[in-house]
């Protein structure tokens, strides 16, 4: 609903205008170091400076420590001013914190003078890595040397076989109050991955440009999104007979940041901080080192394991930004319902709101009586419900009483908001309500009113998890835009939103020109005919930018708005200024930190004040919420999803290199607007994306508001593909939840990169058009418009390995590397069983709680040898500390299956069958032993066909529960 008038409109877009012409373009060279046209900053300006031009440091002073050394770097020639006022004094801390991790830290040794980069991330924010009080130089998978011929330059290498790692040998050190940077020499063609959040081929490349700067502009491919987490992991395919290796760098930094991926190096900047760099093993303790173990020594060793979920958010969930009323919602639920479509969640996005404001009910269209009661309803039925929190609390106008908005007066009173430096007040920015304020994450009181809110609202609108978006944090305008305008509230954002006058939506996927050309054809004329009115009617003053110019260093004066160093953010003009809080926007702690330093650290920090609050609203039960902006770390109590993306193909492909990246960045709990976010879906698209997000963790739909409706029932054929692959998801549930228990608690990763089931293939360094779940699963989706067959390898075969496929249990057969033509009707996604896989399922029932109490079975996928394994975790699904768990390991060799149980959990549900695929034949007879008693076994079923040996009836020996006691099961040939 928008109420705003149209003079407000203009004057918020006149003074953006007005704003910019504050801009400060100095596009002059820096005098003293010359221009150098390549690895220059990647706004590619051939006139900047060259950074690798500076003196460097030399070291001195060299002291052992704890796990470690410690020396001085002092600058080795007159200053550069590169991007900022060069550091005279350094301080190198080295430091072998585990035998796996080493650390090396660079920071100014006068921490406290004035003009120097004085911010270093804080551990109370961000965990900050420690030593283990044992692990020194000698007993450490790695080694750090160094030289000062000619300036400081320092590598690592591995102990065991003096692989280079990391190094930085020919290039200097550059420490400057806004600007850091270093250069390490890489292989030739090297495999790195990570870096997320990037929209972005799978393995990165060496022609690449990463910049971090949280920004609220869509899914930018290659260019900077949502979150920063600044590491990387490396894999070097062995030659022949040498084994690959795999190693990982973090540089624990919240800056705004860019990684250059060039042909030899890679090239790491800031724009402040510190360098605190992890360099990570990867090794496994036998002198090997691989993708996966580096991984978890990031996740475990610096920043957390993610947060255990609980069991319905791995249910199906419908959102869309438009339903706009209470009726609506009930449509959706019911549609779901009559389609027998499995539905577990519905989601509210900001059309709940009153004139969007955060945690309001629109008393019209979501009053709170009959909000509870809908809530009710899908509680009762086992559903959930999540609703959207926007980052920005709007600021009333205060010569309006009936604009009152009492959350923003309750934090106003405590004083808990983002200030703006030029007037002390509290910054004004805009979002979607109007002229907004930022809570300040930094000060004790946000929590307490955070908290206090979520727990008021949650007795409004019973929720069951928080969305939080916007949390770059956004904000429409330049700076803090609303000074002096808060009489003007509530003004319209600067732009068109997708509901007003001429903004139909005519994006549709690749291939819809084929698949439907008549309509294709009418919406081409459509649009045509829109975008013809629109070039002739001005609707809004076109929203005016400000430009980020780069600027010279001036001494002692830091730059925040406009830094020296112009990073490649893809707003226009990479603005820093437009399009969040300004760098500038200050906060209330004692030091009056900026956002220049906090930027990346507002969605971490809002989703971390969402967890908390969550703990309140619902003691001792795991806080479910999900964020657009994060940063390392941010698992440990976050979901994400994938943000504003596209209906496309390619915008569902680069959902899967998308998931990988945060798989590997402890924040398993991901996915993407299923069937695409931005403009409209087809039922080809969206049948293909229900079946691709069945295998992500997190499983959503969700689309923008004024494009068509694509929830799962509305085309047959996407209605169908969704009833497989949710029964096959919810079958696998009690899978994907032991996957999790993994992740929480070892660091281990749920979706998987072929190349880190398979390291020694080198063929695979690139793949991401499959993917695996866990170690057993092979996923192969069609990511093609118009086709009813699918290509895909089958890794390791010819070396051991061996597949299934999910439907039939029949084995695969193909040769090794070769690229296999599958069957892909638009209904099906192939799904195949690693050899040696033992996968405990559920029969799969309408809802997550249905499902938990349906029977088990297993299905047993043996491997060559005959032999296979798995496990099971179990615990109450909700309890942050649950008070009894139960782990079940299987293992199978030789016709003799046995479980190991260890915990207490009570699972009633029995076990119904064993499917064994990959058996030799009909064993003459069986037996079955539970919890140590014998069990007759001529009242089990023994059936087989082709390979697959079905036992069934097992559930009249385990009535009591399927793992409550340890069970043998024997087959005899
Ligand atoms: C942002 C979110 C999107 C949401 C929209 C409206 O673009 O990323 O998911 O639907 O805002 O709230």
């Amino acid at each position: 609903m928008l109420t705003r008038s149209v003079a407000a409109i203009v004057a918020l877009c006149s003074l953006t205008h007005a704003q910019s012409s504050t801009e400060r373009i100095i596009p002059t060279l820096s005098p003293q170091v010359a221009a150098a046209p390549s690895l220059t900053p990647s706004v590619y300006d051939p006139t900047a400076p060259n950074a690798q031009q500076c003196p460097g440091y030399k070291a001195s002073n060299v002291a052992e420590s704890s796990g470690g050394f410690t020396a001085d770097l002092t600058i080795a020639g007159p200053h550069c001013q590169a991007f900022g006022n060069d550091i005279d004094a350094l301080t190198l801390e080295v430091q072998y914190q585990t035998k796996q991790r080493l650390n090396v830290k660079i920071y100014p040794k006068y921490l406290a003078a004035t003009n120097y980069t004085r911010y270093i991330l804080s551990p109370s924010l961000v965990l900050a890595p420690a030593w283990d009080g044992q692990t020194t130089a000698n007993s450490s998978d790695l080694r750090l040397t160094w030289t000062n011929d000619p300036t400081f330059q320092f590598k690592i290498t591995r102990s065991s076989s003096g692989e280079e790692i990391f190094s930085t040998y020919g290039h200097v050190i550059v420490f400057e109050d806004q600007f850091i940077e270093l250069v390490t020499n890489m292989v030739d063609d090297y495999n790195v991955y990570g870096l997320a959040e990037n929209i972005h081929d799978w393995r990165l490349g060496n022609n690449f440009t990463q910049t971090f700067y949280a920004v609220d502009a869509g899914n930018t491919v290659d260019g900077n999104v949502y979150g920063t987490y600044p590491w990387y992991q490396e894999t070097r395919y062995g030659n022949g007979s040498a084994n690959t290796t795999a190693h990982g760098v973090y540089a624990r930094n919240a800056h705004g940041q860019e990684w250059l991926l060039r042909d030899s190096t890679i090239t790491y900047r800031t724009i402040g901080g510190s360098f605190d760099l992890y360099f990570l093993s990867g090794e496994n303790g036998d002198g090997s080192s691989s993708a996966l173990t580096t991984i978890s020594q990031f996740i475990s060793g610096c920043v957390g394991n993610p947060a255990m979920q609980m069991y319905w958010t791995f249910g199906f969930n419908q959102c869309r930004w438009g339903y706009q009323n209470i009726s609506v919602m009930q449509s959706i639920v019911d549609g779901y319902r009559d389609a027998n479509i499995p539905l577990e969640g519905v989601w509210n996005d900001i059309d709940i709101y009153s004139l969007y404001r955060d945690f309001t009910n629109d008393p019209n269209t979501f009053p709170v009586d009959e909000m509870r009661a809908f809530v009710a309803e899908l509680h009762a039925n086992g559903q959930h419900y999540v609703p959207i929190v926007d980052s920005n609390t709007y600021a009333p106008n205060p010569d309006n009483a009936s604009d009152a908005y009492a959350p923003f007066e309750r934090a106003a009173a405590l004083g808990t908001f983002i200030r703006d430096p030029t007037t002390g007040d509290f910054y004004y920015g805009d979002n979607w309500p109007g002229f907004s304020s930022w809570a300040d994450w930094l000060v004790e009181s946000s929590q307490a009113w955070w908290t206090s809110e979520l727990m008021a609202w949650h007795d409004d609108t019973p929720f069951d998890g928080i969305w939080i978006d916007l949390s770059e944090p956004s904000s429409f305008c330049a700076g803090s835009c609303g000074n002096g305008r808060l009489n003007e509230n509530p003004v319209h954002p600067p732009f068109l939103l997708p509901n007003d006058p001429l903004q139909a939506n005519y994006q549709y996927p690749e291939g819809f020109n084929i698949s439907n050309a008549t309509e294709a054809a009418s919406v081409s004329a459509a649009s045509a005919s829109q975008a013809s009115i629109l070039s002739t009617t001005t609707l809004l003053p076109v929203p005016t930018t400000t430009t980020q110019g780069r600027t010279n260093p001036t001494p002692g004066v830091r730059n925040l708005n406009f830094p020296p160093y112009v990073l490649n953010s893809v707003l226009a003009g990479h603005s820093l200024v437009k399009g969040s809080v300004a760098p500038n926007a200050t906060h209330n702690d004692p030091s009056n930190t900026t956002e220049y330093e906090l930027h990346n650290l507002f969605g971490y920090s809002i989703s971390n004040a969402t967890y908390n609050a969550l703990l309140s609203v619902f003691p001792g039960k795991r806080p479910f919420t999900i964020g657009r902006s994060t940063f390392a770390g941010s698992g440990r109590t976050t979901a994400h999803w994938g943000g504003d993306n596209t209906s496309t193909w390619g915008s569902m492909f680069l959902s899967i290199s998308q998931a990988l990246t945060f798989m590997m960045s402890g924040l398993p709990m991901f996915g993407a607007d299923t069937c695409g976010f931005s403009g409209n879906t087809d039922n080809d698209l969206c049948s293909r994306w229900m079946e691709l997000s069945a295998f992500f963790p997190f499983y959503r739909n969700h689309n923008v508001k004024a494009t068509i409706s694509q929830e799962a029932f509305r085309w047959s054929s996407v209605a169908e593909a969704s009833r497989r692959a949710i029964s096959i998801r919810y079958s696998l549930l009690t899978y994907m939840y032991t996957l999790f228990y993994y992740a929480h608690t070892e660091g281990a990763t749920v979706m998987r990169a072929l190349a880190w089931e398979f390291p020694e293939d080198a063929t695979l360094s690139g793949a991401y058009a499959q993917f695996m779940l866990g170690p057993s699963l092979l996923i192969t989706p069609v990511l093609i418009p118009n086709v009813d067959t699918v290509q895909g390898v089958f890794p390791g075969i010819g070396e051991g390995t061996n597949w299934y496929d999910w439907y039939t249990l029949q084995p695969v057969t193909a040769q090794p590397h070769e690229n296999v033509t599958l069957s892909a009707p638009l209904e099906h996604i192939n799904v195949h069983i690693r050899g040696g896989s033992i996968l405990p399922l559920q029969t799969p029932g309408n809802t997550t709680a249905a499902t938990r109490s349906n029977p088990y079975s297993l299905v047993i996928a043996l491997d060559e040898s005959g032999e296979a394994s798995g496990s099971l975790y179990l615990d109450d699904g909700e309890s942050l500390i649950p008070n009894a768990t139960k782990l079940v390991q299987f293992a199978y060799a030789s016709g003799h299956l046995t479980t190991t149980v260890s915990g207490s959990y009570q699972a009633p549900p029995p076990l119904a069958n064993i499917t064994v695929a990959g058996a030799p034949c009909l064993p003459k007879n069986m037996s079955l032993t539970v919890a140590g008693q014998q069990r007759p076994a001529h009242n089990l079923g023994l059936e087989y066909n082709a390979g697959v040996l079905h036992v069934s009836g097992i559930h009249e020996h385990t009535r009591s529960g399927a793992w409550e006691g340890e069970m043998e099961m024997m087959f005899h040939y």
